[in-house]
């Protein structure tokens, strides 16, 4: 199937390359209806535990119980373990999960012909039309049936990026401090304790992860993502997609300029939230000494008319989900043909015990023009 997206799809120079360009849509408001992104549902859920190693349960799932005004989000700092991010585990996770969703029994019917990813990548597709700063790299493969679509990030731009991010470790920290104070973990049973705190112990390897379906317009698709909570009883089972929450932390708001650059960011929290069905983002508000001032709760799905309702609002959702529906008729129209189960139906028998030569694409976001997708072997 041929998309037409309703924006003007130019050649331009990169035709020369053998390359598909798409470019940004128009920021305006005369875009005709977007493609629904339809209900997510909850395929499964995993925990990565503080070694890092998966366990195919809710062991890692946490309790929402708000963080005490005040609290110190420096604290524990340097006793923070840290995820080593020189290993870069693909979509190992979210397949493994899927494999034993469907040794289980249940199908894989409703994933073919879609979009296998994190939700962190659509997030960053989705909200492309808006970012004029950081541009992105990703890889595509097709494999029976699906688009597999994960992060790009060539070992020098990784260095490059722990580089600047060292710079920003204690800012990152205290959001992950913030998620710490504000949740507790299944086997604590101590309520009273709870709520007064928390002990210093962040790990990063800690992660609790929900695989959903959904789909944009008739595209499906399948992602991956880490739920930071739930609203519920400590230690009762997971109550499903409706009680998740997203913890976010933000500098106290002290004048205009702090405003719009709050409003800016909860474009990327919306689309988080909303791709994986998380209906509630709590956000506390820290000073630059790390200490928690303030919260406020934001309902996923009313960000965009909160947005809208503003004198210059700064990104709408329309181009979001077209930019989206576009990239991804684009990958699926390409990419899906050169799957190697299609193209070479003779290694379908050698599957289980190695994965065929597949077709590398690349799909490449440079920001304020638009994104190329081109075949890298
Ligand atoms: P904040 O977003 O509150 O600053 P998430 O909110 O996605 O669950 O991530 C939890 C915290 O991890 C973030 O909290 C931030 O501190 C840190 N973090 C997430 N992505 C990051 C990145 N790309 N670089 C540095 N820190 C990051
Ligand atoms: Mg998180
Ligand atoms: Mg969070």
């Amino acid at each position: 199937m041929t998309y037409q997206p309703p924006f003007k799809r130019d050649p331009g120079p990169s035709s020369v390359k053998q390359t598909h360009f798409l470019p940004l849509p128009p920021s305006t408001h005369d875009l005709p209806p977007p493609p629904a992104y339809h209900l997510p549902a909850l395929i499964t859920t995993y925990s990565h535990l503080p070694d890092r190693s998966i366990s195919h349960d809710d062991t890692s799932m946490t309790y929402y119980r708000p963080a005490p005004i005040g609290c110190d989000l420096s604290y524990g700092f340097e006793r923070r373990t840290e995820r080593d991010e020189e290993v870069d585990e693909h979509l190992d996770g979210l397949c493994e999960s899927l494999e034993k969703v469907e040794r289980e029994g249940q199908g894989k019917g409703e994933r073919r012909g879609g979009v296998i990813t994190w939700r962190g990548m659509i997030t960053r597709i989705m909200t492309a039309p808006f970012e004029d700063r950081d541009g992105w790299q990703m890889t595509a493969i097709a494999l029976d049936g699906s688009v597999y679509l994960e992060l790009y990030d060539p070992s020098e731009a990784r260095a490059r990026k722990r580089q600047q991010e060292s710079s920003w470790a204690l800012q990152s920290y205290m959001g992950y401090a913030f998620e710490s104070f504000s949740t507790v973990s299944r086997d604590h049973t101590d309520e009273e304790n709870a709520v007064k705190g928390w002990g210093g112990d962040v790990n990063t390897n800690v992660q609790w992860c929900n695989v959903i379906r959904s789909a944009i317009g008739e595209i499906p698709l399948c992602l991956g993502g880490e739920v930071d909570c739930v609203r519920s009883e400590i230690g009762s089972s997971y109550p499903g997609l409706s009680e998740t929450m997203e913890l976010k932390t933000n500098k106290i708001i002290e004048n205009e300029r702090q405003d719009a650059v709050f409003h800016k960011k909860l474009l990327k929290h919306w689309a988080q939230s909303w791709l994986l069905g998380v209906p509630e983002i709590q956000v506390g508000f820290r000073d630059d000494a790390g200490i928690l001032r303030s919260q406020k709760r934001f309902e996923t799905e009313s960000i965009p008319r909160f947005i809208a309702a503003l004198p210059n609002p700064p990104w709408s959702t329309p181009p979001a989900l077209h930019f989206l529906h576009a990239v991804l008729s684009l990958v699926t129209t390409h990419v899906l043909p050169t799957d190697p189960l299609v193209t070479q139906p003779e290694v379908r028998s050698s599957v289980q015990d190695k994965l065929p030569p597949a077709t590398v694409w690349r799909l490449s976001f440079v920001p304020r023009r638009g994104v190329e997708l081109y075949k890298i072997g």
